[in-house]
């Protein structure tokens, strides 16, 4: 048995559309920052029997169950590669702090990649292991990585994946994860963006402006200039977001909450205070900021919304295998 832990990310230039479903290679890359406070841990175990004799399992939220069709993917992927043709047997567990739809298939397919393959005796480098975890989730091809890292999007299999801009981070950057809606998502990102790229006519503008901000994101990470950080992560994440409101039909993730939220980081900013919001496809907003404003800022933020839980993230590790 295998188990590793790999943390969550949050996308600062956003992936938002596939050139290829098949090979999942997306229109534009990407730029992260790993975060230390949601992870999921995952065990994998190869047993004797033979795929042919018994199914995969998986343990998760306490029960077993079928393993989804994104995970198969990886597992299938990894047995090809190992040269073997035994039953997995899965379990994982998502921790996060607050009981809030902040599970994530980054972590999720980040940790099933690493645990899987080493199981399966393979000693796989990170660009691998990036690469491996892209065909469960795009996201996850960048939480094989801690801080802060860019998702080349490549035009092919092996060349679209994951690699390191700055980790450690030296700079106190922090993010305020909110939690406005713990139910679960009506539109999954995978369908989310699909029907952007296939539906709105801005998604040309999406992957140009996209494209266009990666320098200066890059340049403003080397600088550790969090303001521009948070600056171009909200603009990304605003224009992300138009291509779903552009769309034919239109849909949207934000709630009424969210909407309120980006107001009052925008009033905070009048204060003289350094805050950004960055929304991925859902409605809890995370807040971009330096730690010396976390207490103003949190304290603004209860006092217009006594009933918002947050949790306050710094960068975090790469996956890890822990047993
Ligand atoms: C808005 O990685 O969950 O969080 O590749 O279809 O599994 P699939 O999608 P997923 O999409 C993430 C979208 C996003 C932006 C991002 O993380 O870059």
């Amino acid at each position: 048995m295998t188990k590793a832990r790999a943390y969550t990310n949050i996308a600062l230039i956003k992936y938002w559309g596939k050139r290829s479903i098949t090979e999942m290679i997306p229109y534009n890359n990407s730029i992260s920052l790993t975060l230390d406070q949601f992870y999921t841990e995952t065990s994998v175990t190869f047993t004797e029997a033979t795929t042919q004799q018994k199914p995969d399992q998986f343990y998760f939220q306490g029960q077993w169950q079928a393993p989804t069709n994104k995970m198969t993917r990886v597992l299938t992927r990894i047995r090809q590669m190992a040269g073997l043709n035994r039953q997995a047997i899965i379990k994982s567990e998502n921790f996060v702090p607050t009981s809030a739809g902040l599970a994530s298939s980054a972590s999720a397919f980040a940790a099933l990649a690493t645990a899987g393959s080493r199981a399966a005796g393979l000693n796989l480098s990170s660009r691998e292991l990036s690469i491996l975890a892209r065909h469960g989730s795009g996201s996850a091809s960048r939480s094989v990585l801690g801080g802060f890292v860019e998702w080349q999007a490549g035009t092919d299999d092996q060349s679209s994946y994951a690699q390191s801009l700055l980790d450690p981070v030296p700079f106190p950057i922090v993010v305020i994860a909110l939690v406005v809606n713990t139910a679960p998502k009506k539109i999954l990102s995978t369908a989310g963006m699909q029907h952007s790229v296939e539906h709105s006519p801005f998604y040309p503008a999406w992957v140009k402006t996209a494209t266009a901000a990666l320098a200066p994101m890059r340049a403003a990470i080397a600088q550790g200039d969090i303001e521009q950080i948070g600056k171009l992560g909200e603009t990304n994440a605003m224009q992300m977001h138009a291509t779903t409101l552009s769309a034919n039909p239109p849909f949207t993730y934000f709630a009424p909450e969210t909407l309120q939220i980006w107001q009052l980081v925008q009033e905070i900013r009048t204060k003289g205070l350094s805050c950004y919001l960055t929304l991925d496809a859902g409605p809890n907003p995370k807040l971009i900021c330096a730690k010396q404003d976390v207490a103003s800022i949190t304290t603004q933020l209860h006092q217009a919304l006594p009933k918002l839980a947050w949790t306050v993230c710094q960068p975090g590790p790469a996956v890890q295998i822990i047993d």
